[in-house]
């Protein structure tokens, strides 16, 4: 079966020395058998964190890449910059980069091949604007993003992947989606993993729900057929809230 995975998406949140306590404060709570546990975070953080979780079962991740190993593309970092500082994660296409940083469908599929490049697991998001789920356009919004973001990689890759539907109107709104209607979609995205590599890779396939996840929902989601965990921004930046994510997707 699959193993849950919550991450912590910190967005541009937290200083080194804030960073380091975090792990201080959840080393051995937010660690769950069976349940993957991962922080995504700036990278000036990286360093700190990878060095404060060893000999913790807590993965580290970046928030983003560059599509190229190297090269002159100032202010950019690389996925081999990232392995090479003991990172295994990177959130890919969040619709905040979509939205604010021109990253597009084509970018974001030559992200996921960049981060395979390099050994690192990449959690891919798709999700609709409030007016596309008003217009009855989720499922499309999803198909075109899954479908774009997928395109070239191996059946082996794609098992690997992490996807995290967020419908972008739940985000940062306190206004989450139904357990019921988020399953409902990602549903329908290991459907679209199964037409593209089929039922073994689809039955692989981690996908996680976005979107106001708090301690106090997330035991609904997860209880939710298709739903293998969390990608959750402001409600796992507290210690104690994030080791309450953690417990509750056992
Ligand atoms: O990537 C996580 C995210 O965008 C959801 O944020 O604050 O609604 O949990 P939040």
């Amino acid at each position: 079966m699959r193993t849950p995975i919550i991450a912590g998406n910190w967005k541009m949140f937290k200083t080194v020395p804030e960073a380091k306590t975090f792990i201080e404060e959840v080393k051995g709570k937010a660690e769950v058998d069976g349940v993957e546990s991962v922080i995504c975070a700036p990278f000036t953080n990286l360093p700190a964190l990878v060095e404060a979780a060893k000999g913790t079962s807590i993965k580290i991740g970046a928030q983003n890449l560059h599509f190229e190993d190297n090269g002159a593309y100032t202010g950019e970092i690389s996925g081999e910059m990232l392995k090479d500082l003991g990172v295994d994660y990177v959130i890919i296409g969040h619709s905040e980069r979509r939205a604010y940083f021109a990253e597009t469908d084509e970018t974001v599929n030559k992200k996921m091949h960049a981060a395979f490049r390099h050994g690192l697991t990449p959690i891919v998001c798709v999700g609709e604007k409030l007016e596309e789920r008003e217009a009855g356009q989720t499922k499309d919004v999803c198909k075109v993003q899954t479908e774009a973001a997928f395109k070239g990689l191996s059946a082996e890759q794609a098992a690997q992947a992490v996807i995290a539907y967020e419908p972008i109107w739940a985000i940062g709104t306190g206004k989450s989606s139904t357990a019921q209607d988020a399953n409902e979609v990602i549903s329908y995205i290991r459907e679209l993993v199964k037409g593209l590599y089929g039922e073994d890779v689809a039955s692989k396939v981690r996908i996680q729900y976005g979107g106001s996840v708090k301690p106090e929902n997330v035991t609904e989601y997860m209880g939710q057929s298709d739903i293998d965990g969390a990608l959750v921004g402001g409600a796992s930046l507290q210690p104690a809230s994030y080791i309450q994510l953690v417990q509750g997707a056992k």
